[in-house]
């Protein structure tokens, strides 16, 4: 299922084809132990519990696999080579779109994901990218949310609400 869910989420559009984001699936109790130590308190329950959860990490040396992924501009990988501050707002932006496409996808093949930003981003670099270059944005925990489990212990709250189209959106 985890190829069928990045076989889906990488067809969604990133500039220049840039597919800056890097996955990490932690499905193991040693993996699983070792990111838990880098989880704010609120966190880790759900995290220990889900099968597996993703570290959305971006490569911030994504332009080197341009001449692959964007053959149409053979100098696509010197625009950001050249241009630090572009490479990094390119690689901000694309990596955050795929780890939503990831959430997509996810659900979009019928499984449950709760993203979470609460961690020490620095630690999960440390255990889990040392050596690639890559950095943590955010976590994904994947699974069957056990709805019927959490409704037993606790009646379910409803979703939390949205802006409406008016107080989100503006007509120009
Ligand atoms: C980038 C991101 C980070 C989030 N971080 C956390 C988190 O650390 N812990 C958590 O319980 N929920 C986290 N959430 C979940 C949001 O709080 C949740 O999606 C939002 O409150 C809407 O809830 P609902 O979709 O159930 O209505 C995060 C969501 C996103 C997209």
């Amino acid at each position: 299922m985890l190829q069928e869910i990045y076989d889906l989420l990488k067809w969604g559009p990133t500039s220049a084809n840039s597919s800056p984001a890097r996955f990490v699936f932690v499905r193991t109790a040693e993996g699983k132990a070792k990111l838990k130590e880098a989880l704010s308190p609120g966190n880790i329950e759900k995290t220990m519990s889900a099968p597996v959860t993703a570290i959305v990490a971006t490569d911030p040396a994504f332009h080197d696999r341009l001449p692959l992924l964007y053959p149409r501009a053979p100098d696509a990988r010197d625009w950001f080579a050249a241009n630090p501050a572009l490479a990094e707002d390119t690689a901000v932006r694309n990596a955050t779109l795929q780890g939503g496409y990831l959430i997509l996808a996810v659900r979009a093949l019928g499984l449950d994901a709760g993203p979470m930003s609460g961690f020490d981003r620095a630690r999960v670099d440390e255990l889990f990218l040392a050596g690639t270059g890559w950095r943590s944005n955010f976590l994904v925990n994947i699974g069957y949310a056990d709805r019927a489990g959490a409704a037993a212990a606790a009646p379910l709250p409803p979703r939390d609400p949205r802006l409406s189209f008016d107080e989100a959106c503006r007509l120009e």
